[in-house]
């Protein structure tokens, strides 16, 4: 969701704003905007559109001194209540603009609280519900200064129902950015002499790598020399301290056109670095915080994976690994709809939620519904501090590293690792699996990088053939078993980044009904198990692949190296390195990765930031 900054130092706080947007840019693109205060004076600009717009905007109007103001803030939108115009972007002000607010989440009493502030004669400029936070700031600054704006931030969270990160400056108390979080990710930056905030630490990490996670219900007070945090009842708090152990170029482009095209790359090292360490001399596999003991773990008689987007897809293809290694049923759930149909939990169901940044308000509610219940949950995430597993019973963290374009590649590959650990663990401490057959399969995901290197290296025949597909009304993925999910989630890329209508199926479902969308030409990419796991699978889709075939599809067929069976029915044919069945979606998934993503850029898109989409979405 939307990007936020902070800064107070003792530099031109402009630069170092537009800097950090641009590197939160993935949360949100539909409008940007910044307030800075300046010899006492607050200025702002703000632009529906790209941060590019707002930059140029804000290179032509020259803005007499925001050039030179030390402190300021600024925010890009994913838009929610009034769409993405120049009147609806943040900041949003007040108190005769002397009063800047920037704002992420929904504030869901925004409509009576307007109501009140309307019969009170304030006149709103915009539809959003954040306007009416900067109203409220404005009435509640009783007292000029830091502390008056601290003390009105806090006065007016109590009022507030919702999910919201707020950051304030005023003209009134120079020098100083004033912040807020319930349900919705804050961070500040420890620096020397200054100090940031943001929504997270990509946006300072080439200043500090020096942070402190807000707690919910929290306000801080960033001055150039001073944290000040307290709860909303204004009682000192603490947040917690953390080192960032990725620096500024994890978070560049390192020479590819996007960043898509390098977190692709990046696979084999994000699945590596998610392996280090996490087998003991002794055979046990290491989770990185558990607060459950190995008897909850034992107790366990049913696990619910819960998730959105890609990160749904990695569950549904480790379910089958996971049932299979502990015998446990598991049922894989969008979390969108987890909790509104009354899931039967208790103390023995284990919720296991997948998010890549941690910060996914379904995933989030999925999550506390499943707490409330008595259940366990243990996350799977690749930002460390987020909401969600700060909120879990254990967790497993991929260490993918920063994932930038919105569309996920890296951190897929690396939550089926995780899930795959967390499924031999389950075995372990259950005595379902002995020491030595968990080292079998953590040996065989220590080879898993080196196959997918594999894939990378020979993928310049995929992006032939993707531009031959940009004119393609429609494209179809079949799978079965593992190869399912993986369907799936090729269709998803294709959707989100070139706006092709895609559809995943089961290829055993096609008979009942969608074989009726095939018609000359149109494309169809086979996800085919291995020959040599199982071959009553391989064989049912290679029958599956020659009913399309025979209704005039042209098959882009994945499969095995050695498989010949499919030789004869495939349009084209991509090899993928022999892989254990229950580990295959780790290769057969990257050269869809790669499809979709080459058909977006033929296609003119830009890849890492598609339209409508946001990369971390913290509204329901
Ligand atoms: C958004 C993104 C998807 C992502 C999903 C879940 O919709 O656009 O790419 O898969 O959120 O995100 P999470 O951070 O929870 O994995």
């Amino acid at each position: 969701m939307c990007g936020i900054v902070g800064y107070v130092g003792g530099r031109p706080a402009l630069g170092i704003v537009l800097e950090g947007l641009r590197r939160l840019e993935y949360r949100g693109y539909d409008s940007a905007g910044v307030a800075v205060v300046a010899a006492d004076e607050l200025l702002t600009e703000k632009r529906a559109g790209k941060l590019a717009i707002l930059e140029k905007a804000l290179a032509e109007g020259d803005i007499a001194g925001i050039a030179e103001g030390t402190s300021g803030i600024g925010h890009t939108r994913w838009a929610t209540h009034g769409g993405p115009t120049d009147r609806n972007a943040h900041p949003h002000l007040a108190r005769d603009s002397r009063v800047a607010v920037i704002h992420n989440g929904i504030i869901e009493n925004f409509a009576k609280l307007r109501a009140q502030l309307e019969a009170d004669g304030v006149e709103f400029t915009s539809e959003t519900d954040t306007e009416c936070v900067a109203h409220l700031l404005a009435r509640e600054m009783v007292t000029d200064g830091a502390q008056g704006l601290a003390d009105a931030m806090r006065r007016v969270c109590r009022l507030l129902e919702g999910a919201f990160t707020l950051l304030a400056v005023s003209a009134d108390a120079p020098g100083a950015v004033v912040g807020a979080r319930r349900n919705s990710p804050l961070v500040v930056g420890r620096g020397v002499g200054e100090n940031f905030l943001a929504s997270d630490v990509s946006a300072f990490i080439e200043h500090t790598r020096e942070a402190v996670e807000l707690g919910q219900d929290q306000v801080v007070l960033i001055t150039a020399d001073g944290i000040e945090i307290t709860d909303f009842d204004g009682e000192p708090a603490t947040g917690r301290d953390f080192h960032i152990d990725w620096d500024a170029s994890a978070a560049e482009k390192g020479g590819y056109d996007y960043f898509m095209l390098k977190e692709i790359a990046e696979q084999p090292q994000a699945l590596a670095d998610t392996l280090l360490g996490r087998l003991k001399e002794n055979g046990d596999i290491v989770l990185d915080e558990v607060r459950l003991s190995d008897q909850d773990l034992r107790d366990v008689d049913k696990i619910f994976i819960v998730a959105c987007g890609t990160s749904y897809h990695s569950g549904m293809a480790a379910k089958y690994a996971i049932e299979h290694w502990t015998r446990i049923p598991c049922e894989v759930e969008l979390a969108s709809e987890f909790r509104y149909r009354d899931p039967v939990l208790d103390r023995s169901t284990l919720v296991v939620a997948i998010s890549q940044s941690g910060e996914t308000m379904d995933t989030l509610m999925a999550l506390r519904h499943a707490k409330d219940q008595k259940a366990r949950v243990l996350a799977i995430c690749n930002t460390n501090g987020s909401t969600i597993p700060r909120e879990s019973d254990a967790v497993l963290y991929t260490h993918a590293g920063p994932e930038i374009a919105v569309a996920s590649t890296k951190a897929f590959l690396t939550q089926l690792v995780a899930c795959y650990l967390v499924g031999l663990h389950l075995a372990q401490v259950r005595g379902i699996k002995y020491a030595d057959e968990v080292a079998a399969v953590v040996e065989q995901l220590q080879r898993m990088p080196g196959k997918v290197r594999e894939v990378l290296e020979t993928m310049e025949p995929v992006r032939e053939l993707a531009r031959s597909l940009a004119d393609a009304k429609s494209v179809l993925f079949i799978g079965r078993h593992v190869g399912y999910p993986v369907a799936l989630e090729g269709a998803l890329k294709l959707k989100e980044l070139a706006y092709m209508h895609a559809e995943g199926f089961a290829a055993g479902e096609l008979k009942h009904g969608p074989i009726a969308l095939i018609d000359e030409g149109c494309p169809v990419v086979c996800v085919v198990p291995s020959p040599a796991g199982r071959g009553v699978l391989h064989d049912k889709i290679v029958s599956n692949i020659q009913e399309v075939r025979a209704r005039g599809a042209r098959t882009i067929v994945i499969a095995e190296e050695g498989d010949t069976a499919v030789e004869p029915y495939a349009d084209h044919l991509v090899r993928v390195p022999r892989t254990p069945t229950l580990l295959a979606p780790l290769v057969t998934t990257v050269p869809l990765q790669v499809l979709a993503c080459e058909i977006a850029a033929t296609r003119g898109h830009d890849v890492d930031q598609p339209r409508n989409l946001a990369k971390s979405v913290t509204v329901e």
